[in-house]
């Protein structure tokens, strides 16, 4: 094949590091193998220094340097963890990235209805389902293996872990955290930053910032 027709890999950058900032690497390897036109640049990270690397990438400064990167380079925000989006996000927003520069990371194995809305800077990992009509804000991360039912609604920085559910028309609140394996029954809603346990079973609306344990699930805090 002629080398000069092959697309230029696209650079991505992440910000965060060692475990969301690896999973999100990964990604960005997985899409590389397959044959789309991508490259993991390397970090940036607050807490260690630019001779130290992550998973074998290097640390290219400080979430603050962004704008020293080259102009062609893209972001990714893999910063969040539960019990801290909310902090997390403003901090993400207080960097003034443009959307332009947001990565959006969609593994290959993805099965994504047509009709399916993606905000930028959004990662979906590998095996995710997403039926028609569901609509996935700026910024969400929806980990291996989970499903997003149809018509159902994820929030600008929302998580859904590994193998977590949410049923048809059920509602993410801004920065909702999805646990692995919780079910979040259809039609219900979540408001922001709540949190829904590791396999708790939601059939309840949730209020926003609290926390729901178990299954049924009940309110913990
Ligand atoms: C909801 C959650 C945040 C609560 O964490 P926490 O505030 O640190 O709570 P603790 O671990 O101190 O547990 C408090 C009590 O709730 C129980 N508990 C905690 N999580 C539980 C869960 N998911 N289901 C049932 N019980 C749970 C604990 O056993 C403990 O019970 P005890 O008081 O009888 O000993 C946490 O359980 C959770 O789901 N974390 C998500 C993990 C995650 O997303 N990891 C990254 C992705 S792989």
């Amino acid at each position: 094949m002629n080398e000069t027709a092959q697309q230029k890999p696209v650079p991505i950058v992440i910000l965060g590091g060692t475990g969301n900032g690896l999973v999100a690497a990964q990604v960005i390897k997985d899409m590389q193998r397959a044959g789309q036109a991508v490259e993991m640049l390397g970090f940036l990270n607050d807490h260690q220094g630019q001779d130290e690397h992550i998973g074998g990438y290097p640390i290219l400064g400080t979430t603050r340097e962004w704008a020293s990167l080259a102009e062609d380079v893209l972001f990714h925000c893999s910063l969040l963890g539960v019990g801290n989006v909310q902090a997390r996000a403003a901090l993400f927003e207080s960097l003034e990235i443009p959307e332009e520069r947001l990565a959006t990371l969609i593994h290959p194995t993805t099965c994504i209805a047509d009709d399916v809305v993606i905000g930028r800077g959004v990662m979906i990992c590998s095996f995710v389902t997403c039926q028609p009509g569901a609509r996935i804000g700026r910024l969400g991360s929806i980990r291996a293996g989970a499903n997003i039912g149809h018509d159902a609604t994820l929030g600008d920085y929302a998580y859904v872990g590994p193998n977590a559910t949410l049923c048809g028309y059920a509602t993410v609140g801004k920065g909702g955290y999805v646990a692995p394996n919780a079910v979040l029954r259809d039609r219900t809603e979540m408001g922001e930053y709540a949190v829904l346990a590791a396999g708790a079973v939601a059939f309840k609306d949730i209020e926003p910032h609290s926390t729901w344990i178990g299954n049924p699930a009940r309110r913990a805090v």
